[in-house]
This record gives C-alpha cells, sequence and structure tokens, in this order.
C-alpha cells in the first residue's frame, strides 16, 4: 500500500526528484533537515494519476492530503506535460506540513511548478466548505487525507460538490474499511450523481501477485466519473450500505 512495499522498484523516470524520493524514502524538508518519507502513495497510484491525467487533460485539479508531495508532484508534472500553454493548476489541503517540515511544500518548490500551485493548510473539512461557497471547481480530485469513515464521507460529499461534471474522483486505499465504506455509500446512494469506473487501462503491468489480488477484489485506488450535480430531491429512497 505504502512506499515500502516499491522500494526498488522505480519506474517513476518523469520527474528526477520524486524519482530520489522513492528510491531513498528521504527528502529534505523547510529546515535543510533530512525527512524520512513514510506513508506516499504507492508507486502505482501515482503512474496511474500521471495516466489518468495524461488521457483526460485536465486543467484543474486537487487533492487533500499533501504529505511529502508525491502526488502532488505527479499532478504537477502531469499536468505540466500535456498543457504546454501552462493553462492549470493543482491545488491541496494539508493540515500538517508543519509536522512534515514542509517537505511537499519544498519539493513542489524544487521542481519550479509552485506558481502552478494552491495549498490550503487546515484540514479538508472545514477548507473544502469554503471551496464550495467560494465556487471553486475541478477536472480531478484525489482523495487520501484523513482515512476515517467520517472524514473520507465529508471529503467525498464536498469533492462531488466542487467537481465539474464529467470530472474525476479518485480514493486512495479503497480496500481499507473506512474508504470502503464511502464507495459503498456513493455506488448504493448516488449511482445517478457518480457512475464508477475500471482503472485497468490507466494502470501499469500488474503483477502475478496484484492480478490475484486484484481478482479477490483487492483495490489500491478506485475512481468515479461525476454525472450529475448533487443534490438528491428530497424524498430520493436511501439504501443501507
Ligand atoms: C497518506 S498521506 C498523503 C500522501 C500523499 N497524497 C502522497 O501521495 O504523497 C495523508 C496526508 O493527509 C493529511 N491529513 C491528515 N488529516 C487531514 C485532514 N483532516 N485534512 C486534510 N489532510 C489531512 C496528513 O497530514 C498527510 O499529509
Amino acid at each position: 500500500m505504502y512506499i515500502f512495499k516499491n522500494m526498488g522498484n522505480n519506474k517513476i523516470s518523469y520527474q528526477a526528484e520524486l524519482s530520489e524520493l522513492y528510491r531513498t524514502g528521504k527528502t529534505i524538508g523547510r529546515s535543510g533537515a533530512v525527512v524520512n518519507a513514510t506513508g506516499l502513495s504507492s508507486i502505482n497510484n501515482l503512474l496511474t494519476i500521471r495516466n489518468i491525467i495524461l488521457d483526460k487533460k485536465p486543467r484543474k485539479t486537487l487533492e487533500v492530503g499533501l504529505a511529502y508531495g508525491g502526488s502532488a508532484v505527479t499532478m504537477l508534472r502531469s499536468l505540466s506535460d500535456v498543457h504546454p500553454d501552462t493553462e492549470f493548476a493543482h491545488s491541496a489541503i494539508d493540515p500538517g506540513q508543519e509536522s512534515f517540515d514542509f517537505a511537499g511544500l519544498e519539493i513542489v518548490g524544487r521542481i519550479g511548478l509552485e506558481q502552478k500551485f494552491h495549498f490550503y493548510g487546515g484540514s479538508s473539512d472545514l477548507i473544502l466548505p469554503k471551496l464550495t461557497e467560494e465556487g471553486k471547481r475541478y477536472d480531478i480530485i484525489y482523495i487520501d487525507g484523513y482515512h476515517i469513515f467520517e472524514n473520507v464521507f465529508i471529503d467525498m460529499f464536498y469533492s462531488i460538490k466542487i467537481l465539474e461534471i464529467g470530472g474525476i474522483l479518485l480514493f486512495d486505499d479503497c480496500a481499507d474499511k473506512h474508504v470502503k465504506k464511502v464507495i459503498r455509500f456513493i455506488n448504493r446512494n448516488l449511482s445517478g450523481f457518480m457512475q464508477e469506473f475500471s482503472l485497468d487501462k490507466y494502470q501499469p503491468a500488474k503483477s502475478l501477485i496484484k492480478k490475484m489480488a486484484n481478482k479477490m477484489g483487492y483495490r489500491q485506488i478506485c475512481a468515479f466519473k461525476k454525472t450529475a450535480d448533487l443534490p438528491r430531491v428530497w424524498d430520493a429512497p436511501f439504501s443501507n450500505f
């Protein structure tokens, strides 16, 4: 699920700084100290996100959970690769950069794309309603913040509101019980608004073990396409999930 399973299997060739982060498991914080990076998105997730961006060419992306900047760098670099006109922006929400010695913000600075980056230092349950109120809209949102059911649920609810119709909502750790429950809620109750779709064509070639895990229903990252704006009608049926 996390970085350690992918050590030594470095296929992140699109950004040298990121490649180095995953190769060494270390990065440099704002203080200049070396920071040990744990809890990064898996390389599989990063390559999947990159392939979606290369294919769909979104202009505005958002992520909940910046950490050491693994997914942010992937999204920024991929946006930059598909938009030579530089008409793109990536945003990230995270209340905990201080505890990472601001490593996520630092790496975004080192790759030279901070002009295209908006950072919201706060908890997503407070920031997402503000973005909603401000009328912000995004083409892709990646939810990888606090993985507790109620937080993921709130992230999901507001993310759907601020996603463009046709936009994509991605969840990390879809096999996690908390996240899985939110996904079941969407599939059972919001299918008229969010359509889950297979990420197979975006994922790097799978090892035999990964193929078997997938066959058994394990999914690390999963995706929905938004087909209509919320809310549901007041007397919409409710399905247990
Ligand atoms: C698994 S890490 C994110 C990894 C990152 N997406 C990557 O690919 O490198 C989870 C992040 O969520 C952040 N987080 C924790 N609580 C949060 C909250 N309430 N709102 C937003 N982010 C939160 C943590 O500070 C941490 O940086």
